[in-house]
C-alpha cells in the first residue's frame, strides 16, 4: 500500500470520527496496515454484485462467491464460487473463514438469520445490502434514524414484494443480533442505476429521450429524482470493507440535487437529441393510473411524496462520492446498446409513441 493510500484512509477515518459516525474508531484502527482482505459475496452475479466484485478485485482483495450458479454463471471463471442456496443449503460455507461478508442477496429474514448465524464465528464483519424500502414511510423525508417498516408476522416463509421493505428491516435487525452492532454495516440504497441494471426503470428515460419528439413527462420540471449509481455504491461498499466502517447508511444522490428536467437535459446532451416535453401534472398521472408505467417518478402527494428524500449525508461524510448523473446516463446507454434487439423490445418499461400521443391529446383536451 502506498503512503498516499494510508494518508487518504487516515484522513477519511478522521473525518468520520469528527462526524460522530458509528464504527469510526474501528475504521481508524485499520488505517496503519492495509492488507488484502478475503471477501465473501452472497450473490455476486446479479446487477450490483459484479460491480462490487470487480471493485474489490481492482483494489487487490480476494473474492469468493456464494450463489446457486444460475445467474450469469460464467461471469467470474477465475473466482471460487461456492454453490448453495440461501433458503436451504449453506453447507459449502461451513468451516470456512473470511474477513468480511457482503450480503447483497438477502430478501427473506429466515435466510439472512441462517447465513449470519453460520458466518458469525468465521467472519469479522457483515455488510448487509438493505434498501430505503426498509423505512416505514416515504411520506416523510428519510434519514437513518427514521422508523422502520414492521413485519406483522415474522413466521412468514414466502417472499412477497408487498413485504419487501419490512423483510429488509427485520433482516437488518437480525444481522445485528447475530453479529453484534460493532461488526455490522447496513447500506440502504435508493434506486440503484447504471450499466447492468436489469430493472429498466431509470433506463426508460434516457432511452425514451433518444427517440425525440413530443414527450410525456410527469409532474413538472423540478420534480425531484434520486438515484445511486451502482459504481458509486460499489466503491462505497468496498471502502466500508477496507475501513471496516460499521453502522447504517443511506446511499443516494443529495436530496434536491436532481430533477426530472435534469434527467431530460442530461439525456439530451448525452444522445445529442432534443425532446419537446409535455409536462402533465401529478393529478393527471394519478387519474390515468400511470404511476406503474413511468418508473422512478412518484407524485409529490401521498404515500411516496418523499420517495426522493433519503438523506445520504452520513455516507458522504464517510467518503461516499456521487458521480454526475450525466455520466451514469452516458454509461447506461452505452451498456444498453450492447444488448440484443429482443431485450430492447421486451424492456420492462416501454410506452409506445402512439400511447404517449393519446395521453398527451387527453391532457391537452382537459385544458
Ligand atoms: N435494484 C435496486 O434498485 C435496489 C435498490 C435498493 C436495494 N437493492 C438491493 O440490492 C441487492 C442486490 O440486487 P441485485 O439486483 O443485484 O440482485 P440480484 O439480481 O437479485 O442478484 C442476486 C445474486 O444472488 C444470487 N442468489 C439469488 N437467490 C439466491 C439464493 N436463494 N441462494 C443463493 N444465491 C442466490 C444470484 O445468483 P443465482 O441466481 O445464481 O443464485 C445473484 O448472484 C438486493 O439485496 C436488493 O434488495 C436493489
Amino acid at each position: 500500500m502506498t503512503t498516499n493510500r494510508r494518508q487518504f484512509i487516515k484522513a477519511t477515518a478522521a473525518g468520520a470520527i469528527a462526524a460522530g459516525l458509528p464504527g469510526a474508531s474501528a475504521a481508524d484502527s485499520h488505517e496503519s496496515e492495509w492488507r488484502p482482505l478475503e471477501i465473501l459475496v452472497l450473490g455476486g452475479t446479479g446487477f450490483i454484485g459484479p460491480h462490487m466484485v470487480r471493485e474489490a478485485l481492482r483494489r487487490g482483495h480476494s473474492v469468493t462467491l456464494f450463489n446457486r450458479g444460475r445467474t450469469n454463471n460464467t461471469l467470474f471463471p477465475d473466482l471460487e464460487t461456492i454453490i448453495g442456496d440461501r433458503a436451504d443449503n449453506l453447507t459449502g460455507l461451513e468451516g470456512r473463514k473470511w474477513d468480511v461478508v457482503v450480503d447483497n442477496s438477502g430478501y427473506m429474514h429466515h435466510d439472512v438469520r441462517a447465513s449470519a448465524r453460520l458466518l458469525a464465528p468465521n467472519v469479522d464483519h457483515y455488510i448487509f445490502i438493505s434498501s430505503i424500502s426498509a423505512y416505514d414511510s416515504m411520506a416523510e423525508p428519510m434519514h437513518e434514524d427514521s422508523p422502520l417498516a414492521a413485519l406483522e408476522d415474522e413466521s412468514v416463509t414466502e417472499f412477497d414484494w408487498s413485504l419487501y421493505g419490512a423483510l429488509k428491516a427485520v433482516s437488518e435487525r437480525i444481522v445485528g443480533e447475530e453479529m453484534g452492532a460493532d461488526r455490522t454495516t447496513v447500506l440502504r440504497p435508493t434506486y440503484i442505476v447504471g450499466p447492468g441494471d436489469h430493472t429498466d426503470r431509470f433506463t426508460y428515460w434516457p432511452v425514451r429521450v433518444r427517440q425525440g419528439g413530443r414527450m410525456l413527462c410527469p409532474g413538472g420540471p423540478e420534480h425531484p429524482i434520486q438515484v445511486i449509481d451502482v459504481r458509486d455504491l460499489a466503491n462505497f461498499t468496498i471502502d466500508v470493507v477496507e475501513r471496516r466502517i460499521t453502522g447504517v447508511f443511506n446511499t443516494a444522490t443529495p436530496v434536491g440535487s436532481y430533477s426530472m428536467r435534469q434527467v431530460l437535459e442530461d439525456s439530451e446532451a448525452v444522445s445529442a437529441t432534443t425532446v419537446d416535453p409535455v409536462w402533465v401534472g401529478d393529478e393527471f398521472v394519478i387519474q390515468q393510473q400511470l404511476m406503474g408505467a413511468l418508473p422512478i417518478y412518484h407524485p409529490i402527494t401521498g404515500d411516496y411524496s418523499h420517495a426522493s428524500s433519503a438523506s445520504a449525508e452520513r455516507a458522504r461524510a464517510a467518503g461516499m462520492h456521487n458521480r454526475p448523473v450525466r455520466e451514469t446516463i452516458r454509461d447506461l446507454l452505452t451498456w444498453w446498446d450492447t444488448l440484443p434487439a429482443e431485450r430492447h423490445e421486451n424492456a420492462r418499461f416501454r410506452m409506445t409513441l402512439e400511447r404517449e400521443a393519446e395521453l398527451i391529446a387527453e391532457w391537452e383536451s382537459q385544458g
